[in-house]
């Protein structure tokens, strides 16, 4: 077993087995969009549904929130994002093309991509200008007249101008926390490493406030509990890290960030941030709004403004690393004895993640097998996503089941006619058991449920 992970190995994968494709491809492709295909759709949404499990279903201070993507244009004006949401651009005079002026050390020369913009003698570049990455559209009928409006660059501030509705009709009190799933978007000027960076992307974001004295013990808090969340769903911790910020590269909203990065094929890149943002956006919302954006706590009667712990997460981005983390390719005996080992690629994810749970498939296309495996399949697809397939030969099948990363095949042969039992194939260790069909559901889901470590960690 190695880790024989590259970027490339896995955007060939995900095109392969349908778990995502470049976007408008028929069209020549439109920059860094991405469309997901089925596996994709069943695969993120896992990482969606683990993330609002941890907050709402493992802990019972956290609500959730689904805010529109247009908003009054003046929430982002409060927010800071008129102003501010910039980054540094530079054009290149000789090759027309634009680089942001913080990465030219990881981007290539338009005209010599050994070279880094600027390092070639006939590189021109301007001077770094400001560059802001918010998308801005017309609404109303008449795009004269219309208001300009903008595509939300991020989902947190659907969350803070909505603090009022949740602390009235949720019932809340500090410390709590509202929490939000939802694309985002960020006309990026160097978009790029497949869904890592993209100008529309889904946000996983969660605003816990908290009274003044209280955030930075909650601050710890998050940090740890977001890191054990990626390891609970099976990263490998050392391919994980906790990065503080320098003061310099700090927000305007903050006081103290921390990225959990995670080691990518192009390197320690981050995951998701955590940031300790004070009092700034409710403070901002009131100033801009009028309305009061505070906490009373009537038994003291003390009045004052949360402070704000933020766990930011991207969906598409944690997609890519749980992807990242459980490639692998492998040498594993062939289905008959005379045969030459083969070379297997497997997606080792988390059970809980894995987008297909179990796939039954019949050993032969005849002798009531087929009729068999289907008769099995409808009584496992009710409680567990199940895929049946009869096409090719078993070698095959199972080989495509891996790179999907199905947890189990279960195998329906001529002993199954006879004594109605089946194999079960577990992904990772290869072994096959056998095992009745009847109550074969509830002894999957028994599986699927208990603790995985990846078995890459050995590595
Ligand atoms: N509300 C704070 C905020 O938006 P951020 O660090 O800019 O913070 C949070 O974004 C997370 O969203 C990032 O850690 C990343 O996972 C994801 N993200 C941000 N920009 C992205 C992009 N262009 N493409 C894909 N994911 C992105």
């Amino acid at each position: 077993m190695s880790d024989a992970v590259t970027m490339e190995k896995i955007v060939s994968l995900c095109k392969r087995r349908g778990f995502i494709f470049a976007s408008s491809e028929i069209y020549g492709g439109l920059g860094s969009t991405y469309d997901y295909g089925h596996y994709g759709v069943l695969l993120k949404g896992n990482v969606k549904a683990q993330w609002w499990r941890s907050l709402l279903s493992e802990r019972d201070d956290v609500v959730a929130l689904d805010s529109a993507i247009l908003q009054h244009p003046r929430v982002w004006e409060a927010s800071g994002h008129l102003a501010g949401f910039t980054d540094p651009l530079v054009d290149c005079r000789t090759c027309g093309q634009r680089f942001r002026a913080d990465h030219l050390d990881q981007l290539a020369c338009g005209r010599r991509p050994s070279r880094h913009p600027g390092e070639d003698s006939e590189c021109s570049l301007t001077e770094a200008r400001d560059f802001n990455l918010m998308f801005a559209t017309t609404m109303g009928p008449v795009r004269e007249s219309g208001a300009t409006v903008y595509l939300r660059p991020e989902t947190a501030q659907g969350i803070f101008i909505n603090f009022k509705n949740v602390l009235q009709f949720a019932r809340k009190k500090p410390p709590f926390g509202i929490a939000q799933v939802g694309k985002s978007f960020r006309n990026e000027i160097t978009p790029g490493n497949f869904v890592f960076r993209t100008r529309e992307f889904e946000q996983m974001e969660m605003e816990f406030f908290v009274a003044p004295a209280d955030a930075e013990r909650w601050y710890e808090h998050w940090i740890t509990e977001r890191e054990r969340w990626y390891t609970d769903l099976g990263l490998r911790p050392d391919h994980l890290r906790v990065r503080p910020h320098d003061p310099d590269e700090l927000s305007h909203y903050s006081s103290a960030t921390s990225d959990i990065e995670y080691l990518f094929p192009i390197g320690w890149s981050e995951l998701e941030g955590i940031a300790n943002r004070g009092d700034f956006d409710l403070t901002q919302h009131t100033r801009h709004s009028g309305e009061k954006l505070e906490y009373f706590d009537q038994p003291s009667g003390e009045r004052y403004v949360p402070h704000v712990i933020e766990p930011a997460a991207g969906a598409d981005r944690a997609t890519l690393a749980f992807l990242v983390d459980a490639y692998d390719e492998e040498e594993v005996p062939a289905a008959s004895s005379d045969r030459p080992a083969e070379q297997r690629t497997v997606l080792r994810l988390h059970p809980r993640l894995a987008p297909v749970k179990v796939a039954v498939l019949p050993l032969v296309r005849k002798d009531g097998q087929p009729e068999r495996a289907r008769a099995i399949f409808t009584a496992l697809r009710g409680d567990l996503q199940a895929e049946y397939d009869e096409g090719g030969s078993i070698g095959k099948r199972y080989r495509r089941q891996d790179e999907i990363g199905t947890p189990y095949c279960v195998t329906v042969d001529h002993q199954t006619i006879e004594d109605g039992t089946v194999t079960v194939r577990d992904r990772d260790s290869l072994t096959q058991g056998r095992l009745p069909a009847d109550g074969l559901g509830v002894e999957l889901e028994r599986r699927l449920r208990a603790p995985w470590r990846s078995p890459k960690l050995s590595v």
